[in-house]
């Protein structure tokens, strides 16, 4: 698995808080078949006020011990959504996954969906990037009516799966909603969202079987959890990843 969706990079927000909590993950996460990580640090104003110059800092402290781990190790960052991620999308100053690609990793917020959220992502194509919905299952604006949002949601963005979900982390809502999306082939990402050393135990080996189960034909875990990540971060066309809908 490489790894797209973490909180690998130590304090820089809820993820791993010293360095020995990043070196633990990394050496749980290897263990357990990854291949990499695409640290995502969240940006989000007044909660996580992290610069992109601090994210990068502290990759370049923390790189050495994730290369140890026998681990690839790429930056992005997880945007909140909301009105600093268009104006810094207008600056073109927002990092990207893998830092060179087109593909930005956004968080919407979870007790509902944001007003004119189509219209916003449409402008951020527009402007040149390809929005990754981040669990797009954990937004209850989602729940309540998944197979109208992914419609409106698939014309401009692409989904990411968190693992967890299936296990029910994160409710028995958001549980549901990730299954009826797996079962239709929504997701184009499969991702941890690792927070701690425990949760690559906790959630990578059940979950993976849990998603191999309900795929439908022509998906597979190994699409969504390391090709398709690598397509993105090697800044493929989104019409190359694999089994799209
Ligand atoms: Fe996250």
């Amino acid at each position: 698995m490489l790894d797209l969706h973490n909180h690998v990079l130590y304090g820089l927000d809820d993820g791993c808080r010293t360095l020995d909590e990043s070196q633990a993950l990394c050496e749980r996460a290897h263990a357990l078949g990854h291949v990499g990580f695409v640290a995502t640090p969240h940006i989000r104003s007044g909660m996580f006020d992290n610069t992109v110059d601090r994210i990068r800092a502290r990759r370049d402290e923390v790189a050495p011990v994730v290369q140890a781990a026998h681990l690839e190790l790429w930056l992005g960052a997880e945007y909140y959504f909301d009105e600093h991620l268009l104006a810094a999308a207008k600056q073109k100053q927002l990092l990207t996954l893998g830092e060179t690609s087109r593909y930005v990793l956004v968080e919407f917020p979870q007790a509902q969906l944001p007003l004119r959220y189509d219209g916003v992502l449409f402008e951020l194509r527009a402007l040149g990037y390809v929005p990754i919905i981040a669990h797009p299952e954990r937004c209850r604006g989602i729940e309540r009516d998944p197979e109208a949002t992914w419609a409106a949601l698939s014309r401009v963005a692409l989904l990411q799966l968190d693992l967890g979900s299936l296990l029910g982390r994160y409710g028995e809502g958001a549980r549901r909603t990730a299954q009826f999306l797996v079962k239709r082939g929504a997701y184009q990402v499969a991702a941890g969202d690792l927070h701690r050393p425990a949760d690559a135990d906790e959630i990578l080996p059940k979950a993976k079987k849990e998603l191999a189960k309900l795929l439908p034909k022509g998906h597979s875990v190994t699409a969504l959890c390391l090709d398709n990540p690598r397509h993105i971060v090697s800044n493929h066309a989104p019409e190359d990843l694999a089994a799209s809908s």
